[in-house]
């Protein structure tokens, strides 16, 4: 069992915790490669997904690992609901409590969000991704994906490469990848940075050229636009010089070592047109879509977890029906 019944960031869950996770998805991984995709481990359970932020990858991976798990599923749309009306968001929650709701998955774009809709409900719920602050499950799928092709985590070299400070990605990979041990660099610009850069306690560096050719994990992140409230960056080309990857980069890197990005990229910005457009050409170096393949396990995983707690037991996941 999961020692929290919540998961709002990387820092609620132990490493046992992890390590379960991950055993967890290994075991829906197969699930999924199954001809019936489907077990009935939480039939009769309500996943409530509340996304008040755009999303493609977190809110219909959520959603099917949802069904894949037997549960019902209710969507809930922030534009089309009485929040328009003046309801608050604590009100609306409990209002969708009371039709009986086992979870509620949720992202906003006010960082501490998660943290207050908890103060104020008891409902169950999994942080989506809440503004700059985390995105745990996010982390969790990364994870998972680096753990399919390394045998161990200790001191694996991780290079995070961006807009470190506007991204709840960052942070929840940063913070989970250091109690997994890896030895985690930096790549970014003072501008790119927290005001403090010692904030992580990770080694900085100043261009993916001082990290290629060492680094086992090359993690782009997106350049967060939408969290720009001012020009962050003089140009793409004076971006593209220190921070994107390309063809020549990527012929640099190890021979082992992957490339991740968390989606969605911004072509010609972190990775070029050419290098997206030949993603399965590089050996299969590029994890872009097995994580998100990879998404939809640790989120089946996450979710069986929670709810399993109440019930469910292992012997519903193995049944083919
Ligand atoms: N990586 C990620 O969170 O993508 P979405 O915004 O599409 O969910």
């Amino acid at each position: 069992m999961l020692s929290v019944k919540n998961i709002t960031d990387i820092d609620c869950l132990t490493v046992a915790d992890i390590n379960l996770i991950m055993e967890n998805a290994e075991t829906f991984s197969e699930v999924l490669s199954r001809d019936f995709k489907k077990v009935p481990a939480l039939r009769g359970k309500t996943v409530l997904n509340m996304f008040f932020e755009s999303s493609t990858r977190t809110r219909n991976s959520f959603e099917i690992a949802a069904k894949r798990l037997g549960a019902d599923t209710m969507n809930f749309s922030a534009s089309a609901s009485s929040l328009n009306k003046g309801e608050s968001i604590i009100d609306t929650v409990k209002t969708l409590q009371s039709m009986i709701v086992d979870l509620a998955i949720i992202r906003h774009s006010d960082s501490g969000v998660i943290d207050y809709i908890l103060s104020k409900t008891d409902i169950p719920l999994i942080n989506a991704g809440d503004g700059k602050h985390q995105h745990p499950t996010q982390a969790l799928l990364d994870l998972y994906t680096i753990r399919q092709n390394y045998k161990t985590f200790k001191n694996l070299k991780v290079a995070i490469v961006g807009d470190i400070v506007n991204s709840r990605v960052a942070r929840s990979d940063i913070s989970l990848f250091k109690k997994m041990c890896m030895d985690v660099t930096l790549v970014s610009a003072p501008m790119l940075m927290p005001e403090n850069p010692d904030y992580f306690g990770s080694k900085i560096v100043k261009s993916i050229d001082d990290v290629i050719e060492e680094t086992d994990v090359l993690y782009m992140l997106r350049m967060q636009f939408e969290r720009q409230a001012k020009k962050y960056y003089p140009s793409v080309q004076e971006y593209n010089r220190f921070f994107s990857l390309d063809k020549k980069r990527l012929e640099r890197i190890k021979e082992k070592s992957i490339i991740m990005h968390p989606g969605p990229v911004n072509r010609g910005i972190e990775i070029s047109e050419q290098v997206m457009d030949n993603m399965e050409n590089f050996n299969g170096r590029i994890k872009i879509n097995r994580q998100v393949e990879n998404g939809l396990a640790v989120r089946m995983a996450l979710i069986y977890l929670i709810l399993a707690a109440g019930g469910a037991g292992k012997d519903n996941i193995e049944t083919n029906n």
